[in-house]
């Protein structure tokens, strides 16, 4: 059965080119990420972690191989609708936030709703209701350079689920951020998959992602090398006691 959200990719390739020479940056990869689940990506520098990540979204196209997304595969789609695929099925959380640095939060969240076409009244009540999911109520009139980083990272997050996609990709969305301000951010994803039935798909370094993931994959060179459950990559990693994530609250 095809759950809301569910991610099937099969024998992905992308290969590439600059000029003359080639780069093959994913070398026939599959993996199933079911429909309101955290899947974590990790591995090394120029793995292919990001380029998963721009295909799931829609960003780009592989070179071969299929990615279906709610029973639709991405492939198949034209120009048009991956640029629909984009903005109604996806949000995305950047590692440095990439929000409009002269909008306030409430107008840098309301943003994705106007180019959607909202009327201002639900663009009113959907950022109140996504201020006050992450958070953030009190900073609704701050602009980024008035934030911490962790707070520009609610409002991003707030952001990327404006339109409220079943999927969220985030691509390092702790690296800027200290530990403590890290843990609270991955308690975020963990309430968008517990709470609002979100897939995240988190590509990070962080080991601590093993204690909320439900799958942790790795990639090598372009292809999976493990594929293990949170719980199994936890058992493995190897974090100081003082910095496990504390449970939500
Ligand atoms: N637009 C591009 N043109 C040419 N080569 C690219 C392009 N984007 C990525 N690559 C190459 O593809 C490979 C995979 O890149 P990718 O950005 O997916 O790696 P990554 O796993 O996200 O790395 P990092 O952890 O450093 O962000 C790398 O060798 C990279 O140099
Ligand atoms: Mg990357």
């Amino acid at each position: 059965m095809v759950e809301l959200g569910d991610i099937v990719v099969k024998d992905i390739i992308k290969v590439y080119k600059t000029g003359k020479s080639e780069v093959i940056a994913l070398r026939g990869l599959d993996c199933t990420i079911g429909g309101g689940k955290i899947l974590a990506i990790m591995g090394p520098s120029g793995c292919g972690k990001t380029t998963l990540l721009n295909i799931i979204g829609g960003l780009d196209r592989p070179t071969a191989g299929s990615i279906n997304i709610d029973g639709v595969n991405l492939v198949d789609l034209s120009d048009a609708d991956l640029v629909k695929h984009r903005r109604q099925r996806v949000g995305i959380v950047f590692q440095f936030f990439n929000l409009v640095p002269t909008l306030t939060a409430r107008e840098n969240i309301e943003l994705p709703m106007r180019l959607a076409g909202k009327n201002s009244e639900e663009m009113t009540s959907r950022s109140a209701m996504l201020l006050k999911l992450v958070d953030m109520e009190p900073r609704g009139t701050h602009r980024p350079d008035e934030m911490s980083g962790g707070e520009q990272q609610r409002i991003g997050i707030a952001t990327a689920l404006a339109n409220d996609p079943p999927i969220i990709l985030a691509d390092e969305p702790t690296g800027e951020l200290d530990t403590a301000t890290g843990q609270q951010i991955l308690h975020l994803f963990q309430k968008l998959r517990d709470d609002y039935k979100k897939t995240v798909v988190i590509v990070t370094h962080d080991q601590r992602i093993g204690q909320i993931a439900d799958t942790v994959m790795t990639i090598v060179d372009g292809r999976i090398t493990s594929t293990m459950t949170g719980a199994e990559f936890h058992e493995k990693a190897t974090i100081p006691a003082n910095q496990s994530v504390p449970s939500p609250s």
